[in-house]
């Protein structure tokens, strides 16, 4: 995708010439703390790989490496009508996709319901009624004349979540904010269809999914290069095609050794016990004061719901403690509120093009009420620049500990997800730090592919997930039953 859309404007030169000696330091110190050079890169990446392999071992690691049950990438002939639904950090989904008969095609209606902000710390059962209600005002609205039979859904459950089937899902533990009692440790797929059977609407699930899995599936349908599956968002995470011969914590179920099966790495949980990533004392206060502290080390270091907040405490920290003391003088009340600032206002920042920072002036001015001077402004660019710039960095890594796993040399990744989406430079400078960690050799011609390229997904958690349904009722049909908990969903 580098270097494709449209032609952007010449960036912006910017001049520290105004910028005091005293705040002059400050950016430095920030450059040290928050840079991550190649040779960091490439020792991050080589302990990657070592985690990626313990978490499929016996004794396992801090990354799950979930098994899915998803044994097969598509061959762009899958046919059928599917419900999805979407359950992610930040929106509730519900599609409907019809794959075509012709290959690799697909038609999809969907409906976008927001995930009110209480219910994501409130109390189980209102979760799943507010789910089903969604899925019945959906199903009423798009099939009010029509007697339905049985609807097969594919249901995309962005969490970390112990499957022994594709129709059941151990909740291991929340992430992005999230903190409902009562799921953690149960097998979510009976609470979804006690709230759906109430309402006797005609769905059965048939395969719980992450969206990562879905996006490696819905991005292979049209792409056969896609090897790896990312979502950089709210959360951050990957999935790609593993051999079961390479699973030793699946031997007891004595599958031929070369069958694929597609693992959700659950990487926002690389290096929870603090061995390689550079943590600053900023990252550590956002673990502490989170509902989780103590997981997903790398998440918090990378996704959308952390890197505003890390931002935010850096400039609290120099307007209360560091000799500089910016915004003097001013209130920033609304700046000391956790959570204030999301990915979208570091992305407006790096996105000001005028020399003088005028939109990050009037930002700051319009949402935080702070009146910040050039010199300020300026700081506030360089560290918006560095949070983001070393969330791309440390994002390479994990694309380049499974392509190094596997030994692809060269492949497409699909990747989603707001941060991959919208914020300004994060494939470029992915990009630029896949090829410091595997050592390519410079590009004859700025067209060129690189070996690795990672490129904008199709739609994981609605394709990709009506995909994993078609997938997994075609392999029941043929009688393989592995990883099926519930067969007699599948028939009919
Ligand atoms: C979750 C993953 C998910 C990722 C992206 C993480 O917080 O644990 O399951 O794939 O976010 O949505």
């Amino acid at each position: 995708m580098v270097g494709l859309g449209p032609r952007k404007p010449p960036s912006r030169k910017g001049s520290m010439a105004d910028v005091p000696k005293d705040l002059m330091q400050e950016i430095k110190r920030l450059e040290e703390l928050f840079t991550v050079d190649k040779a960091k890169l490439k020792q991050i990446t080589d302990h990657f790989i070592n985690e990626l392999a313990k978490g499929l071992s016996v004794e396992g690691g801090s990354i799950p490496m979930n098994p899915t049950w998803c044994m097969s990438f598509p061959t762009g002939d899958e046919q059928g009508t599917f419900l999805a639904l979407d359950m992610g950090g930040t929106n509730l989904r519900v599609c409907e996709i019809i794959l075509t008969d012709q290959k690799s095609e697909f038609d999809i209606i969907q409906s976008k319901y927001r995930m009110p902000e209480e219910l994501k710390t409130g109390d189980a059962d209102e979760l799943w009624e507010y789910i089903a209600d969604c899925l019945q005002q959906f199903i009423e609205s798009h099939h009010a004349d029509t007697k339905l039979e049985k609807l097969h859904l594919g249901f995309t459950f962005s969490y970390p979540a112990t499957q022994d089937y594709i129709d059941h899902g151990v909740l291991q533990r929340w992430t992005k904010g999230f903190d409902i009692d009562g799921v953690e440790g149960h097998n979510v797929v009976p609470m979804f269809e006690a709230a759906i059977a109430k309402r006797g609407v005609p769905i059965k699930l048939t395969a719980l999914i992450n969206d990562t899995t879905g996006t490696l599936i819905a991005s292979a349908y049209t792409d056969t290069k896609m090897k790896i599956g990312c979502i950089f968002g709210t959360g951050c995470n990957a999935a790609y095609m593993e051999n079961c011969g390479s699973i030793p914590k699946l031997a007891h179920m004595n599958l031929p050794p070369d069958t694929p099966m597609a693992i959700n790495c659950e990487w926002g949980a690389f290096d929870n016990e603090h061995k390689v990533l550079p943590r600053t004392p900023y990252d550590i206060i956002v673990d502490k004061d989170s509902p989780r502290p103590g997981q997903q080390a790398f998440e918090k270091m990378i996704a959308g719901l952390y890197l505003g907040e890390i931002f935010r405490l850096v400039l609290v920290d120099l307007h209360d403690n560091k000799d500089v003391h910016i915004f003097e003088g001013q209130n920033i009340d609304k700046l000391r509120k956790a959570y204030t600032l999301d990915s979208s206002f570091l992305s407006l920042v790096e996105e000001d093009p005028f020399e003088n920072l005028s939109e990050t002036g009037d930002l700051f001015q319009n949402k935080l009420g702070i009146t910040a001077t050039h010199p300020e402004l300026e700081l506030i660019r360089r560290l918006a620049e560095l949070i983001g710039t070393r969330a791309a960095r440390l994002s390479a890594c994990g694309v380049a500990a499974i392509a190094k796993k596997k030994n692809y040399k060269t492949c497409h990744v699909g990747a989603d997800g707001s941060v991959f989406n919208k914020y300004p430079h994060f494939k470029q400078r992915g990009a630029v730090a896949l090829r410091e960690i595997l050592d390519w050799p410079a590009k004859k011609n700025p067209k060129e592919e690189d070996p690795i390229e990672i490129l904008a997904a199709e739609d994981g958690s609605g394709v990709g997930a009506a995909l994993i349904a078609a997938l997994t009722l075609k392999r029941v049909k043929e009688g393989n039953m592995a990883g099926i908990l519930h067969p007699e969903n599948f028939r009919g």
